[in-house]
């Protein structure tokens, strides 16, 4: 029978690798080499040491309250975090788990715990690479944006206008010259001026939708769609594109890249036939859902290379806002955005 069985449990206490310990009236009346190790004594030393010498100040009387609320039994066994006072005087973060019992006929608490002061190292370490990381996207984004418009600008204004200027010039040359084999030159090369022109535009605009900045952010999108849908003869509707709204321009600025760089998605993964576009307003939110009837739900955790979903979560963070997916109706993938919506924006 098992409590025949005649296990050393004080040999076992003694060597486990966490910390125990029994309290009775307050005070330590046991605790292993592990855990006196933790606050830096001996347990010949912990031993017959009050509760409140081994917390730090500020944590006694909530390491006080908790012991009496398990020795009445109004809560038996509680698990919490606290700081313990190491004897060169700095904190130890711990993780306890008491329960009560009765000790030498009266009630007591025994109980364990670990020293989770490395733990707790690492997890704010981990947050604040997390955090900037983020900052460093957000920066990225911010750079890339202004780039963008610079390069955008210039293209437009000097390469832009240096074009039209050659084209003014070779009308002046077409209407003074009578010459039959160069006129036909000059129609060529008015053509080639013609079409530089419209190139230049078209990538200044991609670099930059001036549309975006007079005319807001579902002109820009309605845009988009029509061209991606002339580009890729995928069909598109944009639902809601009268929703009233006033947002700011870096921000408008982050929903039409993600916008975008979902529609380049579609047009790259999804085989789909049809895109709907929605948007909504709920209260001091905006909620895009970009859906499309094509392949299937992507995975949103990023995986080796690809940054385009990450960079679309990134984007909607930066303006306290989320990025999430669902199957669409269809059976295709649904990227939805929600950004809140500052006072007057919406
Ligand atoms: N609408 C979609 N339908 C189906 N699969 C998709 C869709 N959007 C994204 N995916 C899948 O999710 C993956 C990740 O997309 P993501 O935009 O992050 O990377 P990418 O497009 O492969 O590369 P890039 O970094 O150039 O954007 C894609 O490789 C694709 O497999
Ligand atoms: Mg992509």
């Amino acid at each position: 029978m098992d409590d025949e069985i005649d296990i050393p449990f004080r040999g076992i206490v003694a060597q486990s690798l966490a910390g125990m310990y029994v309290i009775q009236d307050e005070v330590f009346q046991y605790v292993n080499a592990t855990f006196a190790g933790m606050l830096g004594y001996t347990p010949e030393e912990m031993t017959g040491m009050h509760l409140r010498q081994a917390v730090v100040p500020e944590l006694q009387d909530e390491a006080v309250a908790n012991y009496h609320r398990r020795v009445s039994g109004e809560t038996p066994s509680i698990r919490y975090m606290t700081s313990g006072r190491h004897k060169l005087g700095h904190a130890v973060h711990l993780e306890v788990h008491g329960s009560s019992l009765l000790y030498r006929g009266r009630p007591a608490v025994v109980g364990v715990g670990i020293n989770i002061t490395e733990q707790l190292r690492q997890q704010e370490e981990l947050r604040q690479s997390r955090e900037r990381l983020r900052e460093l996207a957000a920066y990225i984004n911010q750079v890339r944006e202004e780039q963008r418009a610079r390069i955008s600008r210039e293209l437009h204004d000097v390469v832009g206008g240096m074009l039209t200027s050659i084209k003014l010039d070779i009308q002046r040359i077409r209407r003074r010259n009578s010459d039959a084999g160069i006129e036909s030159i000059v129609v060529g090369v008015l053509d080639l001026v013609q079409e530089s022109i419209e190139v230049v535009r078209s990538i200044s605009e991609d670099l930059r939708p001036g549309v975006l900045d007079h005319l807001g952010l579902q002109a820009a999108l309605a845009g988009a769609l029509r061209q991606f849908s002339e580009r890729t003869e995928i069909a598109c509707e944009l639902q809601g594109e009268n929703v009233s709204l006033q947002l700011a321009q870096a921000k408008a600025t982050a929903i039409y890249r993600i916008c975008q760089e979902a529609l380049t998605n579609i047009a790259r993964h999804a085989s789909a036939s049809s895109v709907i576009v929605r948007m909504h307003c709920a209260g001091d939110r905006l909620r895009i859902e970009i859906e499309d009837n094509g392949r299937g739900l992507p995975s949103l955790t990023p995986t080796g290379k690809s940054i385009g979903l990450l960079s679309m979560a990134e984007r909607a963070r930066e303006f306290g806002g989320s990025l999430s997916a669902r199957a669409g109706e269809a059976g295709g993938t649904c990227l939805i955005v929600d950004i809140p919506l500052e006072e007057g924006e919406a």
